[in-house]
């Protein structure tokens, strides 16, 4: 295939993916295997690895007792809260709570605000987001919720334009994606969270997909809950939500008696998996660190706080990943794929990537057993979003294929790709 061979390092920034790639001990145990699912689950670096070990051979006891090794678990757990609350820009630590999976606190907010539904009682949510943050809003239509939908346009994103007119003094939530994990579009969520507050509603953020491409910065997108899982951002399964202060402090959740009524510990009832949030707090390290190996551009002030070197990083890697968008589209276009989603070169920037696509004949699940064959891990289905399959026409059962990348993917790693799509869409 004609491809022209992207430089590893990038002069600019001095972002150098194969300097990332060694820290990630799984993409060197079978380097012959190309990882292209990060969507269901991203690698972890060495530097996770040893955080969570560490966690279980120092410190795997119970927070809250008086001996040393508890004490740690408390300092891990505060230091951890930290650094996520830096992550997301929070104003304070204790906006974040940590947990077992997005799922699971969307529900936790849900359950909280179905108890609160008075004369605002509209939910607006959306054909573009993952199931999570739909099916647990639409469980609250036995609180008496009503729900609205804000439909993605077939231009494959979400308009702010188009929740203008379904919010009024009505409306109690607006639920919606950052990113979306099917197509990869990015929404422009700092608009939709001015229009929710101009109504007098609340805008509650699904994170998960947008978390390990780009900045994320709570005051910036000016959202009232946000939720995110961390193993899609380089750590292993937990989940962490933030949400404003004043909001959390009002939310009434379960928790037993004697667990004060105040955040976090109101959000985080029961006992949570330590060494993974241990090991969310080094995959922040990391990104930290990567920040810090990075050169200022011109415009830049010398990045001194953690803050600073965290942007530092997600920018980078968001500019990196444009590249790869940019190759992966014009890979699809060549083999005649339908692309489902933002599609067109110029509106780079409104998506991540994260591609969803079907070749003309051949059948979703047949793509990827072909790439499995060839040592490619990609995915089909219906990606957990079964209402965009049905705007798409597509059964649920077959769907989609998705290939979806992460920053330690190369170009390489995409033109081998590319060859065996190729090849199969040749012969179609
Ligand atoms: C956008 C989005 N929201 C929610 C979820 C569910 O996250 P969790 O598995 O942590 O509950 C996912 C998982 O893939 C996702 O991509």
């Amino acid at each position: 295939m004609n491809v022209n061979s992207a430089a590893v390092v990038d002069r600019h920034s001095g972002f150098h993916v194969e300097c990332i790639r060694a820290m990630f001990p799984a993409l060197h145990r079978d380097p012959s295997f190309i990882f292209f699912d990060n969507a269901a689950g991203a690698q972890v670096p060495q530097i996770v690895l040893d955080a969570v070990n560490e966690h279980l051979v120092e410190r795997n006891v119970q927070r809250g007792g008086r001996y040393r090794h508890s004490r740690q678990v408390d300092a891990t757990i505060a230091r951890a809260r930290e650094s996520v609350g830096i992550f997301l820009n929070a104003r304070d630590p204790s906006e974040i709570a940590f947990g077992m999976n997005a799922t699971s606190f969307i529900r936790i907010v849900s359950l909280a605000i179905g108890q609160t539904l008075q004369k605002r009682n509209e939910i607006i949510v959306t054909d573009m987001d993952h199931e999570a943050n739909v099916a647990t809003w639409l469980a609250l239509q036995r609180e008496g919720a009503k729900f609205l939908w804000w439909k993605m346009r077939a231009d494959g994103n979400l308009h702010p334009d188009d929740l203008k007119p379904l919010l009024s003094s009505r409306t109690r939530l607006v639920a919606c994606t950052v990113a979306s994990n099917a197509l990869g579009s990015i929404v422009d969520v700092a608009a939709a969270a001015k229009l929710a507050h101009e109504a007098g509603a609340e805008i509650f953020l699904d994170c998960v997909h947008y978390g390990p491409h780009a900045v994320m910065d709570v005051q910036a997108f000016d959202c009232d809950y946000l939720v995110c899982s961390g193993y899609k951002i380089f750590s292993p399964h937990m989940g962490f939500l933030w949400g404003r202060r004043k909001l959390l402090e009002k939310l009434p959740t379960f928790r037993e008696e004697f667990i004060p009524d105040e955040p976090p510990g109101k959000i985080e009832a029961g006992t949570f998996i330590y060494e993974n949030v241990a090991g969310m707090d080094a995959a922040v390290s990391y990104l930290e660190n990567l920040g810090k190996t990075l050169v200022a551009s011109e415009k830049e002030r010398p990045a001194t706080s953690k803050r600073a070197h965290l942007v530092r990083a997600m920018t980078a890697i968001r500019s990196y990943e444009e590249t790869l968008s940019l190759e992966l589209l014009r890979i699809l276009r060549e083999c005649g794929a339908t692309i489902y989603g933002v599609r067109e070169d110029h509106r780079v920037r409104e998506r991540v990537p994260t591609l969803c696509f079907n070749l003309k004949k051949t059948a979703p699940a047949k793509v990827t057993e072909t790439m499995a064959d060839a040592g490619i891990g990609i995915r089909d289905g219906h990606m957990y979003t079964p209402r965009l399959m049905k705007r798409f026409g597509l059964r649920q059962d077959s769907g989609v294929v998705r290939i979806s990348a992460v920053h330690y993917n190369t170009m390489e790693e995409i033109h081998r790709f590319a060859d065996v799509l190729l090849d199969l869409s040749k012969h179609e």
